[in-house]
């Protein structure tokens, strides 16, 4: 699936504007900055496909990649601060929510998650959120190239007290570094499994 051609398909900002629901799609969500982009195009070997950056609140629109014909990656804006106008940010939280919640095509949310940081507030609305459309999440921990791994411990201890009570979740965590490209051929076979 991975060894075949990945396209950029287009940027949306309104659920009118999605692509047609014909193909499996996967979204890679989280806070402003946790690394989804960065992980998509690590997960893609095409190193500027998704625009990535410093700047808390880099992509701005629901961005659809084609993985040859038959899934969709989306990489969303994040949630939680972002370096932009907060009317801006509101409207493109909106948009997230109701992508989020009525995406029929959608086989699984990874909630991204910093290694250092663990799962905060408003990773825990959005997962509610997910629990409530029954739509599978699985959380995928970001930067560990970043992080001792007894501070590592003590978060995925965090991270699994944290999903023990939504229903959505899949219990198995994806341990990341898009840097030191840890953890993605998991994560490939993970999105090549899912029917
Ligand atoms: P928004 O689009 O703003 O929501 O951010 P994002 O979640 O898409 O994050 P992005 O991929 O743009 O990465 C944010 C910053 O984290 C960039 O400076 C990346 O280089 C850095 N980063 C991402 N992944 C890793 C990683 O695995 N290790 C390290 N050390 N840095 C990373
Ligand atoms: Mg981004």
């Amino acid at each position: 699936l991975f060894a075949g051609p990945v396209d950029f398909v287009k940027g949306v900002v309104a659920m009118s504007g999605l692509p047609p629901a014909d193909r499996l799609e996967v979204c890679f969500a989280g806070r402003s900055n946790v690394g989804k982009s960065s992980l998509i195009n690590a997960l893609t070997g095409r190193k500027a496909l998704a625009r990535a950056s410093n700047t808390p609140g880099r992509t701005q629109e629901i961005n659809f990649f084609a993985l040859g014909e038959s899934h969709y990656l989306v990489d969303l804006p994040g949630y939680g601060y972002a370096n932009a106008p907060l009317a801006v940010v509101q409207k493109w939280q909106a948009l997230l929510k109701q992508y989020l919640s009525g995406r029929q095509t959608l086989r699984r949310a990874f909630v991204l998650v910093d290694a250092r940081h663990g799962i905060k507030t408003v990773d825990e609305e959005i997962m509610s959120l997910l629990d409530a459309s029954a739509v599978t999440f699985q959380c995928v921990l970001t930067k560990t190239d970043k992080i001792n791994a007894a501070d590592r411990d003590r978060v995925l201890d965090q991270v699994r007290a944290k999903l023990a009570p939504h229903p959505a979740a899949y219990p198995e965590l994806i341990l990341t570094s898009s840097e030191k490209s840890e953890g993605l051929a998991t994560l490939r076979a993970t999105i090549a499994t899912l029917e």
